[in-house]
């Protein structure tokens, strides 16, 4: 077993909080899955059809065995991989992550979340579908957990609030699904305090030329269901290695490092905020942005 597979085994029943009740627990974690429901993400009926099905029904994110029982999770145990994946290839450690601020963007149904918790100091998750906010939220708390989750899209983290104050952004599995990757990365550098930094994993394509494949969410939803539609795509942008990287300088981010994957097709990156540096005004689709 694995240092962080090992972590992550404390999240089962019996470390509860002794208010929750482990049968309570159980029913109202798998009470959630499968359940369809476009009305508390606030989508109204007739833009019900351009919807990803990930947003409307509900799936879980990353296995999780609670001990008396399983849930079963679309990514696996791609949670613990793809930590274990970041500290083998770039210069961050184990031990770097203690006593961080840690911003994890896209929590899911929380799995990462709750890994991150084990090892750092406190952890942010920001969540856009709010029944998987709920749902790491209920986590988090069931096991009282040291963090908080923030049930809004990463774009809203563009105000005062949360200007400088975090270590460190977790960010995998996520920028490929955004309609404005620069945007994203502006913001969540500025989120960020000097000398933190920002792990990023994405789907991407290998090449060194900086170029970006557009593919778009409606690209899969002629020929498909709604739930292939979710299985198949609902990516905008993909990248190379070399474009992430102009995109994160563009951001202010400084050494940067890009790794390709060639056994899992995906694309890390690592960079570094040295300093708060101005961002270029013109063309921004928030153009008040600091
Ligand atoms: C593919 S999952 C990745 C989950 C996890 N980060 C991981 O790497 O295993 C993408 C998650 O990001 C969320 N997401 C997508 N766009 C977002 C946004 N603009 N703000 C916050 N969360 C977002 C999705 O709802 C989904 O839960």
């Amino acid at each position: 077993m694995s240092y962080l597979t090992d972590k992550f085994n404390i999240f089962k029943v019996n470390n509860l909080k002794p208010a929750i009740s482990p049968d309570e627990f159980m029913a109202s974690i798998l009470g959630r899955i499968g359940v369809i429901d476009s009305k508390s993400e606030g989508y109204r009926d007739d833009e019900l059809e351009r919807q990803r099905d990930l947003s409307i029904k509900f799936h879980w994110g990353h296995e999780h065995d609670f001990g008396t029982f399983k849930v079963a999770g679309l990514m696996k145990n791609r949670h613990i991989l793809l930590l274990e994946k970041f500290l083998e290839i770039f210069p961050v450690t184990v031990e770097s992550f203690a006593g961080k601020k840690v911003l994890d963007i896209g929590c899911w149904t929380g799995g990462t979340s709750l890994l991150l918790s084990t090892i750092s100091g406190y952890v942010t998750a920001v969540e856009e579908v709010k029944k998987y906010a709920d749902t790491a939220s209920y986590l988090m708390e069931s096991f009282g957990v040291n963090g908080e989750v923030i049930s809004q899209s990463l774009y809203s983290l563009n105000s005062d609030e949360f200007y400088q104050v975090y270590d460190r952004v977790y960010f995998p599995g996520v920028i490929y699904h955004l309609s404005d990757p620069v945007l994203a990365l502006r913001i969540l550098f500025n989120s960020l305090a000097v000398g933190g930094d920002i792990l990023v994993e994405t789907a991407g394509f290998d090449s060194d030329e900086p170029i970006c494949k557009f593919e778009g969410n409606y690209l899969y939803h002629p020929n498909g269901t709604r739930e292939e539609l979710n299985r198949g795509g609902w990516n905008y942008f993909k990248f190379s290695g070399a474009s992430l990287e102009r995109m994160m300088k563009e951001a202010g981010f400084e050494n940067i490092e890009t790794h390709w994957d060639k056994q899992i097709n995906r694309l890390f990156a690592y960079g570094v905020k040295n300093r708060q540096v101005p961002i270029c005004k013109a063309g921004l689709s928030v153009p008040d942005i600091r």
